[in-house]
């Protein structure tokens, strides 16, 4: 990451202090400093006493000696503890070549210290905010709990540092682009983006609730009504959905809407604003415009709409070459219309018997029944999936996989999913084979060193479905949200289907198996989502048609979305955006491990607040205020973490 090179040790100048600690470097020497921190730690070596002073820009060394320090300053010295908070004044010293620290910014100096002023004690703190390179990190758990120690540790202050980096380039940027920045409510109806809402009791109207934004999608929209045509928003949304390891139930998206754009308008403004932030964040170029890949391709190559492009390695279909053989059980899942399906591993060949094992454990975890390999050597075809590749089937096998001597060969047999519906869609989740093989093809890259933290591969996805089908409903749902525009090819199939209001469950069916396409794309880095958008539905009759596809009839259309559909009968400009996930590009672009590494205060993977108490319970007057009364439910309470 860039880093300043000559702070200027001025900037945190006020009234308990000169300087800031962390800004000291050689050419201070000599200067007189008053300096204010938290004692990082302390060494007594008898008659000399070393203090590490820390404060947001960094740490510096204190000394305290009897040839510039008072007795009294001396004896006060000896007392001080980790994590007090002091005042001091000093001079900056040197410290002769052989007592430099390379490893602190500031270690070429140090400061004697003449006077000292104890500012607040501290009890001996629960986690240690100074740690060796060596020691471990408390369990993660505590480190919530006592989150205001823990955001004391360098790791987490440079990520908060990047953070608020991140946050300048982007205003700066988008504002150089013309975009206004327009704050939308919190409390507000409920927006449809596929997750649950938080609600907000209303206590003067008895009943009624607010919604918390999912996004701020409808006011976005709802904006490029009103002329505003180039927003954005550096938007906290709130999603009551299960969580994981990328997900936080609050969080952050850098969200834009634009009026009069197509796709690649709107990809240029993404692209000018993610290159600023490798540019001013990490010092690197990255080449735009980024690649483009259709939900359909991505699927047949990589098995996923988020493929990790850092390195190539394409799905291979092998069906037809493997076919017919003898091996029994690919003919026999061949037969019943599975396929067969790997990655070239170039250099694969060498790989142990124990990294070979591990690929059917990982294909396994990710829901197929195992993984086949072939290898090939000098002295020929061997491993399990060799059996199927025998006698006339090699020159066919090769000629389909390119494999050389010393690759290997790694497949999945099974049901993959195709970006075009199949009746076998209806009553099965969609996942299937590809998930496997992606799993594979991600590991092997992790095994070869593919997946390089200093790569940086950004692709969009597009030409994503429009629908998807809920068999639990037996109805259709919408892949993106219901505001995003099928492709201009496949109105008309929308707008057909719903003449006579919601299709019922066959009509719906139908529709979803003609597999429309929308004017939804995803931004993608790395093999992770970073942003999601569409170009939107701009005509009053198509989104009415929209919600009915979607088994929303006029009615209720009115009731969750009349505000938007009166908006649109007084003129919409055509328009589109995106959202970025915010915590998860800050995140990727420090190379931190978790969400909850990039966030000043996190929620638990079970949407705790450990170190604010939250959720927590309410008094049942409180609750009687809002006209609410809780259901207990058994075993409510004992939920932890
Ligand atoms: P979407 O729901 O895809 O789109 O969200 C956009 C991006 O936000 C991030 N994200 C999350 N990050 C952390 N925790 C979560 N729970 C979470 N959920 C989503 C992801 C995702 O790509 N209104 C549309 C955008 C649009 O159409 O303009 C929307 O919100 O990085």
């Amino acid at each position: 990451m860039r880093t300043n090179t000559a702070p200027d040790t001025t900037a945190g100048a006020t009234a308990y202090r000169t300087a800031t600690a962390g800004s000291l470097r050689g050419a201070h020497a000599g200067e007189r400093v008053r300096l204010a921190g938290w004692v990082h730690r302390r060494r007594d070596l008898g008659g000399l006493i070393f203090a590490d002073l820390r404060d947001r820009v960094g740490r510096v060394q204190l000394s305290f000696g009897p040839d510039w320090t008072p007795p009294d300053v001396l004896e006060s010295a000896k007392a001080l503890g980790v994590e007090w908070v002091i005042a001091i004044e000093g001079v900056v010293v040197a410290r002769p070549g052989s007592n430099a620290n390379p490893d602190m910014a500031t270690g070429e100096v140090e400061v004697h210290v003449a006077s000292l002023t104890v500012l607040a004690e501290s009890e001996t703190p629960p986690i240690q905010v100074a740690r060796g390179a060596t020691e471990e990190l408390a369990a993660e758990e505590l480190r919530l709990r006592y989150r205001y120690l823990d955001l004391r540790r360098t790791e987490l202050q440079q990520a908060l540092e990047a953070r608020h980096r991140a946050f300048q380039v982007v205003r700066r940027h988008l504002t150089a682009e013309g975009f206004w920045e327009i704050d939308t409510p919190m409390l507000t109806r409920r927006t449809p983006e596929g997750a649950r809402d938080y609600l907000v009791p209303s206590r003067v109207h008895p009943g009624e609730f607010y919604a918390l934004p999912q996004s701020p999608q409808i006011y976005k929209q709802l904006l490029m009504v009103s002329g505003y045509d180039r927003y954005f928003q550096i938007a906290r949304c709130l999603r009551d959905e299960d969580l994981r390891a990328d997900r936080q139930p609050e969080f952050t998206q850098i969200d834009a809407e634009m009026s009069f754009v197509n796709e690649e308008d709107v990809f240029g403004v993404a692209e000018r604003m993610i290159a600023a932030l490798w540019r001013e964040i990490l010092d690197v170029e990255l080449p735009v415009p980024f690649p483009r890949l259709t939900f359909a391709e991505s699927l047949e190559r990589y098995g996923t709409d988020k493929p990790d492009l850092r390195f190539a390695m394409p799905f291979i279909d092998v069906t037809d070459a493997v076919a017919g053989s003898e091996f029994r059980v690919v003919q026999d899942a061949v037969e019943s219309g599975a396929r067969v399906r790997g990655i070239v591993v170039e250099g694969g060949a060498a790989l142990s018997r124990r990294e070979l094992d591990e690929l059917t454990v990982i294909a396994r975890g990710a829901g197929a029944g195992g993984a086949l390999y072939l290898k090939r050597t000098a002295n020929g075809t061997s491993g399990p999936l060799a059996k199927a590749v025998e006698g006339e089937r090699i020159a066919g096998f090769d000629a389909r996989t390119g494999i050389q001597q010393g690759d290997l060969f790694v497949a999945v047999v099974g049901h993959f999913r195709s970006a075009v519906p199949g009746a076998g869609d209806r009553n099965r989740v969609l996942g299937g084979a590809e998930v496997a093989l992606d799993a594979l093809r991600r590991h092997i890259g992790d095994v070869r060193g593919l997946r390089d933290a200093g790569a940086h591969a950004w692709v969009w996805i597009t030409g994503f479905p429009l629908f998807e089908w809920d068999s639990d409903g037996e109805r259709l749902a919408a892949v993106h949200h219901p505001f995003t525009a099928p492709e201009p090819g496949d109105v008309r199939a929308v707008l057909d289907a719903t003449r006579n209001g919601p299709p019922d469950g066959r009509a719906a069916w139908e529709l979803y198996s003609r597999g429309l396409s929308s004017r939804a794309y995803d931004a993608v880095y790395n093999g992770n989502e970073l942003a999601s958008g569409s170009i939107r539905i701009h005509d009053a009759a198509l989104q009415r048609s929209m919600f009915q596809a979607l088994g929303i009839d006029g009615d209720e259309a009115d009731r969750r979305f009349g505000f938007l559909l009166e908006a649109f009968r007084y003129g919409v400009p055509p328009h589109g955006g995106f959202a970025f996930g915010f915590d998860r590009l800050v995140m990727l672009l420090i190379g931190a491990q978790s969400l909850r590494d990039v966030i000043a205060f996190p929620k638990t993977t079970a949407a705790r607040a450990l170190f604010e108490g939250a959720p927590s319970a309410i008094d049942d007057h409180e609750l009687a205020d809002l006209h609410i009364r809780t259901i207990p439910t058994e075993g409510a309470g004992a939920a932890g973490g």
